[in-house]
């Protein structure tokens, strides 16, 4: 018995020293919090999140809910106030600033909205790609090679000598990822990269952004506004009030040309057991503040607080209904009718 116990605590150990182990981003438990003038704006609130070696991300939001913000921190341009963060076994919230720079030349590329942050005016598309190769000391000729390799593979391989003004925004937003992608980054972070462009651009630097998940290799998370790329991912990612809160995982169906099919949202459960129900979901039932929590052998029902004076009617009522209904896909509907349930039995 002793010996059980002793056996349990250590796999509870190695899961808690485990966590995200063999994942290339670890956010854990990420709190980012500014103060300006007195005012405190918590932009991450404990956020969570695994990004395994070679997906390709997406992350969508409302606007202030800590999407740039997690982008600066994973680019290694701010710290986080708390939690820690992880990118390829690099520690980002204790890196000194060496360590740090050398983080953002090698282990990071990152493309940004506005095309004029991305590449320098006075540069060639050659010259911009070649840059950060030149200031991590790589041969002159190695340089030059990849630099066209990589505008070439993005599709933008007849810009190479053009400088930005003589590109259009797609074109150079492609060579932004190309000068992204110069060092051979493990990760490539992408915030709004089709931000200021037209639907049809859009495509193509997405289309750039899947070739270098593709065929160069890079594990790429990418903020969007488009519900049209953030269709074509296989993850997204929501997040909501500076914490992840929804995740939509997609099948592809090679069949018919490598669309994505079979959307699932999931609900984040965070190491805590915490878990964020979707506004559109609680209003309706009016739940706020409480809510009472039934296990069941295959699935958990919320039920909205319901008057305590008959307890075990509303309680045995309530999970009758749950049970069934208790199809996930389902739940907002099933618990429509709880509530009505619920409501009977305590009148
Ligand atoms: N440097 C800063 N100083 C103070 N507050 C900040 C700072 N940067 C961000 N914030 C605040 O943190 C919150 C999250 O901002 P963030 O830029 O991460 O949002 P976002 O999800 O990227 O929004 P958008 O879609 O508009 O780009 C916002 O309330 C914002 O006002
Ligand atoms: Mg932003």
């Amino acid at each position: 018995m002793t010996a059980g116990l002793a056996a349990l605590g250590e796999e509870a150990a190695r899961a808690h020293a485990s966590y995200g182990d063999d994942a290339l981003i670890v956010c854990d438990r990420l709190v980012r919090i500014f103060s300006a003038e007195k005012i405190e704006v918590q932009a991450l609130q404990g956020l969570d999140l695994l990004i395994q070696k070679g997906e390709l991300t997406a992350m969508v939001g409302a606007s202030g809910s800590g999407k740039s913000t997690l982008m600066n921190i994973l680019a290694g341009l701010d710290v986080p106030t708390a939690g820690s963060v992880r990118v390829a076994g690099q520690d980002l919230a204790t890196m000194n600033p060496r360590q740090r720079l050398a983080y953002r030349r090698r282990t990071v590329g990152f493309v940004w909205q506005q095309t004029a942050r991305n590449l320098l005016p006075y540069l060639t598309a050659e010259q911009n790609v070649t840059l950060p190769m030149r200031l991590s000391g790589a041969a002159r000729r190695i340089r030059r090679a990849r630099a066209l390799d990589l505008l070439d593979v993005l599709g933008v391989g007849h810009c190479a000598s053009h400088k930005p003004a003589q590109m259009s925004g797609g074109e150079q937003q492609r060579a932004a990822i190309a000068v992204a992608m110069a060092n051979k980054p493990r990760v490539l972070l992408a915030d709004e990269p089709t931000g200021e462009l037209d639907s049809a651009t859009a495509a193509d630097v997405f289309g750039a952004l899947q070739t270098a998940n593709t065929e160069l290799g890079v594990t790429v998370l990418v903020v969007t506004h488009d519900p049209a790329v953030s269709s074509l991912v296989r993850r997204v990612i929501a997040i909501r009030d500076g914490r992840t809160s929804t995740e939509t995982l997609r099948r592809s169906t090679d069949a018919d040309g490598g669309q994505a099919h079979d959307a699932v949202e999931y609900a984040v459960l965070d190491r805590a057991g915490r878990l964020q129900l979707p506004h559109e979901m609680i209003e309706p039932l009016g739940m706020r503040d409480r809510v009472r929590l039934q296990a069941e052998p295959d699935h958990i029902g919320v039920w909205p607080d319901a008057p305590v004076s008959h307890p075990g009617t509303a309680g045995s009522g309530t999970a009758g209904s749950g049970t069934a209904g208790s199809g996930t896909a389902g739940s907002g509907t099933a618990g429509n009718s709880t509530a009505e349930t619920s409501e009977e039995a305590g009148r």
